[in-house]
């Protein structure tokens, strides 16, 4: 296992600036006197930082997995890859009429905001109950193609970012932003981190008779994608709340357990429900509401 600091994991010259320290602090201490304002957490993404090299690795990277999930994921996933113009090409442009962001912006008000590194739970949660959604701007290093100790720029667009532009997922994923914000209950916390685990970042859809994939940790991996399909050795469960927040998760293999949407609308009310019981338990003290349905 490699540490975060060791060479050659990303591109970390591209953070490795004033703006950057001064963002991670704001993330870092959010929450506390001073330190309120999570935009402060971000970034600009510095394109011209990207070496050719850099470019070269997004597209090796593209190519060998959206063959597979043109077959395999989500139509969701597929046409919101196609509604913000998710190429090969290049590396995602965040700012300007090419970006991603212009895109979504027209569709759900998500935007992807360029953050220099690992959040702490709070501040990513206060990120998502703005529909804003922290993104890594720098890209594994082509010699540790197959190994990611860290979200890159990869995993957070690829994987993550197309499902923003789909208005259900996109209120679902504002909704759980709010309510892992406000709660402030270990029980709860412990709850909500499974949650997403099963379904942002692993989750399974049926769509059309065919189980699919839409969980950006699947979404983004050669390798966990196909045996989250594929392995006889995975129990793909019915995705059911209570079940899910009850199921305790690991981190370092493949995924033994995986939950099995009937449809996204299925995921936005199970959400919302959740956050009227958190809100309801906090009566008189919360200000939360699901986002608009
Ligand atoms: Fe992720």
């Amino acid at each position: 296992m490699k540490s975060k600091g060791m060479a050659g994991c990303l591109n970390h010259a591209m953070i490795d600036n004033v703006q950057a320290k001064a963002a991670q602090a704001v993330a870092d201490h959010f929450g506390e006197p001073g330190f309120d304002d999570i935009t402060k957490a971000y970034i600009d993404q510095r394109y011209e930082g990207y070496s050719e090299e850099n470019q070269e690795t997004w597209r090796t990277l593209f190519d060998r997995q959206m063959g597979y999930l043109d077959e395999h994921a989500s139509e969701t996933y597929l046409a919101g890859a196609r509604a913000i113009r998710l190429v090969r090409e290049h590396i995602p442009y965040l700012d300007g009429t090419k970006s991603i962001n212009h895109f979504l912006r027209q569709l759900t008000g998500w935007q992807s905001k360029a953050v220099p590194g690992y959040l702490p739970a709070k501040s990513f949660f206060a990120c998502l109950a703005r529909r804003e959604f922290p993104t890594t701007v720098v890209i594994r290093a082509k010699e540790d193609i197959d190994y990611l100790p860290e979200p890159d720029i990869f995993h957070d667009i690829f994987g993550h970012v197309p499902l923003h532009a789909d208005p259900t997922f996109a209120d679902f994923l504002q909704t759980y932003g709010k309510a892992a914000l406000l709660t402030d209950d270990p029980f709860h916390t412990e709850r909500l981190a499974r949650l997403f685990w099963f379904t942002v970042e692993f989750g399974l859809i049926r769509e059309g008779g065919r189980v699919k994939l839409y969980g950006s940790g699947l979404i983004s991996s050669p390798g966990e994608s196909r045996h989250a399909l594929a392995s006889p050795d995975v129990d793909r469960r019915p995705f059911e709340m209570e079940r899910v927040c009850d199921t305790a998760f690991e981190i370092d293999h493949f995924q033994p357990i995986l939950y099995v949407l009937d449809s996204f609308e299925q995921l936005k009310d199970a959400m919302n429900s959740y956050a009227q019981r958190l809100l309801s338990s906090r009566a008189g003290t919360g200000s939360m509401q699901p986002a608009a349905s």
